[in-house]
């Protein structure tokens, strides 16, 4: 469909070419009505810089040509700032055309020449082509003399220069400051999603997949790294070097990387012979070594679980001073903010280590899934990143059991039912066209939805038959494109009828495991069911009603902050329909029992009696449910006679579950409290964490709004209640990784809340250390529990800032300025603005962590805010809008506010923006986000004040 509109587009041009530049041919091109139709589409045709009618008007590229192969030479020169470069792309014609467009953006072109296969053999020189531009799609159409003939292969050939970007896009500088106190420049690449266009000339859509031969022209005194291994250096005149790499395998635009350094790299040697090296600026090398051993493991790991070859001969991973997001990952050279590969003994914590190891396995799943597969286009990102997030669990369990990081997957579901349980949320798979848009698409959803639904998956299918099922649409898909259909014809009996020969995975040729047994026998249709949580927006709610041996389900749309009861309730509700796989367990046996329910109610009937049924065994499932009658009463106490009888993770979901219902209306906020009480005899850290988090985020919302008697209370309360396990805590590094993670948060909550103890403990160890001259090593677990007290003084503040500029650990200087951000002087909070506005000592890729965590303290909530909206345009200028950075600071300075002035504040600030012609998805998720939080307050404040009163 999409292609015959193409080629109809393309017809019309070849008259209107005639037309505007052989004047005489426009008769004899068209009958009268294709002349009526070629005026009318006339005005739909785009005007390029030079003032001439551009012949294309779509966002994405015409599909008549088809990039094979690209030769790009690039020489940056990190003195002046800026690279000269030329590339000569091969093409294949499909359809007889007169212009190719391509992708170019602030890129000085300075000449092209076209040659035919013919001209390349007999080796006539190229003819020289006009170029014109069109800056608002990004793209440049290079017009051909004569037409191109179908079936014919060409070769483009473009000579063209620019500046190294100033900000994270296309061809960057990133500066470094040694330990001499000197600022070096390194020139590095970050494309994905759009922006390879501003390195070179190209079809920049993941579709248009090619081979790439780079060639790098550097000093001596660098190095050059790119995707490929380097085949050889040529020294040239003058002294400079060439390096010349392997011509790549067959990828997309957005995955090709070149770096100009002088890094040094730490490396080793894979199981299957792949070289990996770790690069950083060269003081920070000592940080390189976890990051060696556990890129080795995971890709040990992934060769062996996909059953495929990692097919490059080496595999780098490079720590880059400036980098917007957390990682990118280039075929064979992946990037990483420093913070996501380095790991300091002295200064990462535990949760560092775990960042640091789930990046690099992220990165990793990449290679396979994106890289060797990648998805048609951007509206199907979630196949890359929800793929890439869900086989952080599935490797990191098995790399480093010990790190746990199950429960944290738990929690990132949690985190994104937040999100999705908003009407602005969005389906799966979701239209994007613009290069915003685009780059929206990267969010919790793609990621966090995309890996729990992956999850719940595997849990349905039972993990053997879901390896199976991926493996075979790697295989299949291995150096193209696929889309989600393609992914579910996979992992369905669909693929009986496919072509596959190995590693073809079917339900008949494997023997089920007894679990998912009574599903296979009813020939389940995993597409249709996949297609309920892709293609529809939202979370349901399992609604479950006990009478005697008889369960009623019932099913609806999730919605945090509106109630059943509100008008609006129905018309949010109709349409929705999801076929949730059902899982539950029961107090008379510890079988998983499974269900699904496909319709809007179903009824069960138990086999015996039961005292107890929770629903969603292990939170497997994307759905939250809810217990009518007496079914929450059962679970409480339950809970309070012996929670072990419930897994740990089924004690989690039920403390989430029943905090979100009390957002949704459905449960009041005292019996979701009294759900808790049980805690104090809570034996799973994990659980015992959520049940706080739920207390500590009560008292941080009457905080900001200054409720002081119920921010006193609650104060008191946890205190209180979790006085014998706050005193247990030692100030240590010892322990199993939850250990450690208890005791940071415990810690941190006792000395934010001014807990005596605590806050003589943190300023002992402060102290201690400024007297060291920040030599002493202080446990990392309570690292940034003594940095921050230590900055509520003026000379520890100021002392602190000094060591955030010397300090070569990016886990360090993470923890220092978030410290130096909970100062209460309004002063300081508006130095860090300045200084992370400036960009020197806090650098640009620090700023919106910088305006998140000043936001969040109530000293600095009213300034951050105020500081985003006035200087929003000068923050455009250092983010791209829709760039994670740009919508972290518009959610981090807004979504915590909870009045309806602020809404009216919030709503007046987008209002204008979108006026300017700024518009943006996350406006939409706060303003829901804030009238949730008005709700809940005017809901639940008497209840939370009353529960206090009589719980303390
Ligand atoms: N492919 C992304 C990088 C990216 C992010 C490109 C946003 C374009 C827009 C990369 O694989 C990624 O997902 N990085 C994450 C880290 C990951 C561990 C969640 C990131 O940058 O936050
Ligand atoms: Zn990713």
């Amino acid at each position: 469909m999409a292609n015959s509109r193409r080629k109809l587009i393309f017809n019309i041009y070849i008259g209107f070419y005639c037309s505007a530049v052989i004047q005489i041919c426009i008769c004899s091109q068209f009958t009268s009505s294709s002349i009526d139709q070629f005026n009318k589409d006339l005005g739909a045709f785009p005007v390029a810089i030079n003032g001439e009618i551009f012949p294309w008007h779509e966002l994405r590229l015409p599909t008549m040509v088809i990039p094979l192969h690209y030769d790009l030479f690039v020489h940056p020169n990190l003195t002046s700032l800026d690279f000269v470069a030329s590339e000569k792309i091969e093409v294949l014609v499909r359809d007889a055309t007169q212009f190719i467009i391509l992708h170019s953006k602030d890129l000085e072109i300075m000449n092209v020449t076209l040659q035919s296969e013919e001209d390349l053999r007999y080796r006539k020189p190229g003819r020289k082509l006009t170029v014109l531009s069109y800056p608002a799609h990004e793209q440049i159409a290079l017009l051909i003399p004569e037409k191109l003939m179908a079936d014919l292969r060409y070769s483009v050939a473009i000579d063209f220069q620019a500046k190294l970007a100033d900000g994270f896009e296309g061809f960057y500088k990133s500066t470094y400051r040694t330990l001499g106190g000197e600022t070096r420049t390194i020139a590095v690449t970050d494309f994905e999603p759009t922006r390879a266009r501003m390195a070179f000339p190209c079809f920049d859509e993941p579709l248009f997949k090619a081979n790439f031969s780079i060639k790098i022209r550097r000093e001596s005194r660098h190095v050059a790294l790119s995707n490929m291994p380097k085949v050889k250096t040529i020294e040239l005149e003058g002294g400079l070097l060439e390096d010349h790499f392997e011509t790549t395998v067959k990828m997309s635009t957005y995955l090709v990387a070149y770096i100009v350094c002088d890094f040094n790299s730490v490396s080793g040697t894979a199981s299957s012979g792949v070289k990996v090296s770790i690069h950083a600026a060269p003081d920070k090398w000592s940080q390189t070594h976890y990051a060696l051993e556990a890129s080795l493991k995971l890709l040990d790991f992934y060769e062996n679980y996909f059953d495929i070859h990692y097919p490059l001969a080496k595999l780098d991973l490079v720590a880059i001073p400036d980098f917007e997001s957390g990682a990118m990952e280039n075929w064979g050279l992946v990037t990483y903010r420093e913070t996501s590969l380095l790991f300091d003994p002295k200064t990462s914590s535990t949760s560092d280590k775990l960042w640091v190891t789930r990046v690099i396995a992220h990165e990793l799943a990449h290679q396979w899934f994106g890289n060797l597969v990648t998805m048609e286009w951007w509206n199907d990102i979630w196949l890359n990143e929800g793929f890439a997030t869900y086989m952080e669990l599935i490797s990191v369990n098995v790399t480093y059991p010990e790190l746990q990081f199950d429960d944290d997957f738990l929690d990132m579901c949690f985190e994104v039912i937040k999100r999705d349980s908003l009407n602005s949320s969005h389906p799966l798979s979701n239209q994007a066209e613009t290069s915003t848009h685009i780059k929206e698409m990267f969010d919790a959803v793609s990621y966090k939805k995309g890996a729990c639904i992956l999850n719940m998956l595997k849990d349905f299918l039972s993990e053997e038959k879901f390896k199976k099922g991926i493996i075979h649409y790697l295989k299949k898909f291995s150096y193209r494109n696929a889309k989600n259909d393609d992914l579910w014809s996979s992992l369905s009996d669909d693929c009986l009828e496919s072509d596959s020969t190995s590693g073809g995975f079917c339900y008949s040729d494997s023997k089920p495991a007894s679990n998912t047994l009574t599903f296979l026998q009813e020939n389940v249709e995993v597409k249709q069911m996949m297609a309920t949580w892709t293609l529809q927006k939202g979370i349901p709610l399992v609604v479950v009603n006990r009478e005697g041996r008889s369960l009623r389900l019932q099913q609806e749309r999730f919605l945090n902050g509106v109630f059943k009861e509100d008008p609006e309730w129905g018309a949010l509700q109709e349409r929705y329909l999801w076929h949730i796989p059902v899982t539950y367990s029961t107090s008379s046996s510890n079988a998983i029992h499974r269900h699904i329910l496909k319709s809007k109610t179903d009824t069960l009937d138990l086999p015996e009696k039961t005292s107890w049924v929770k629903f969603n065994v292990d939170s497997n499932g994307y759905y939250i449910v809810h217990y009518e009658g007496h079914g929450w009463d059962q679970l409480i106490t339950l809970l309070n006679q012996n929670h072990t009888v419930l897994r740990p993770k089924d004690r989690i979901s039920l403390i989430h579950d029943a905090f979100q219902l009390v957002s949704a209306g459905r449960l009041t906020l005292d019996k979701a409290l009294d759900l808790t009480h049980y805690l104090q005899h809570e034996t799973s850290i994990p659980a015992l964490l959520k049940g706080l988090e739920y207390l500590e985020l009560f008292y941080h919302i009457t905080e900001r709004r200054n409720v002081s008697d119920v921010t006193e209370n609650l104060k008191h309360y946890l205190l209180q209640y979790f006085k014998p396990v706050i005193d247990m805590q030692s100030w240590c590094d010892k322990g199993s990784v939850w250990e450690r993670r208890l005791r940071s948060a415990l810690l941190k909550l006792a000395c934010y809340l001014n807990h005596a103890p605590c806050i003589q403990k943190a300023t002992e160890l402060f102290s201690q250390w400024m007297e060291s001259s920040g030599k002493l090593n202080i446990p990392t677990d309570v690292l940034k529990i003594v940095y921050s007290v230590g900055a509520q003084t003026t000379a520890g503040w100021n002392y602190l800032l000094e060591q955030y500029e010397l300090s070569l650990s990016g886990a360090e200087k993470n923890k220092i300025l978030y410290a130096l951000s909970t100062s209460k002087h309004q002063e300081k909070l508006m130095k860090l603005i300045e200084l992370g506005m400036e960009g020197k000592v806090i650098k640009t890729q620090d700023l919106a962590a910088l305006l998140h965590a000043i936001a969040r303290n109530p000293k600095g909530q009213q300034l951050a805010w105020n500081f985003v909206k006035e200087n929003w345009i000068h923050l455009l200028k250092k983010f791209e809008l829709g760039s994670f950075p740009i919508r972290m600071i518009i959610s981090g300075t807004t979504s915590h506010f909870s009045s309806k002035d602020e809404l009216q504040e919030v709503k007046l600030f987008f209002e204008s923006l979108k006026a300017q012609g700024s518009h943006l998805e996350i406006f939409q998720i706060v303003l829901e986000t804030i009238s949730k939080n008005i709700k809940w307050l005017e809901k639940n404040l008497p209840t939370l004040r009353n529960w206090l009163l009589i719980s303390i």
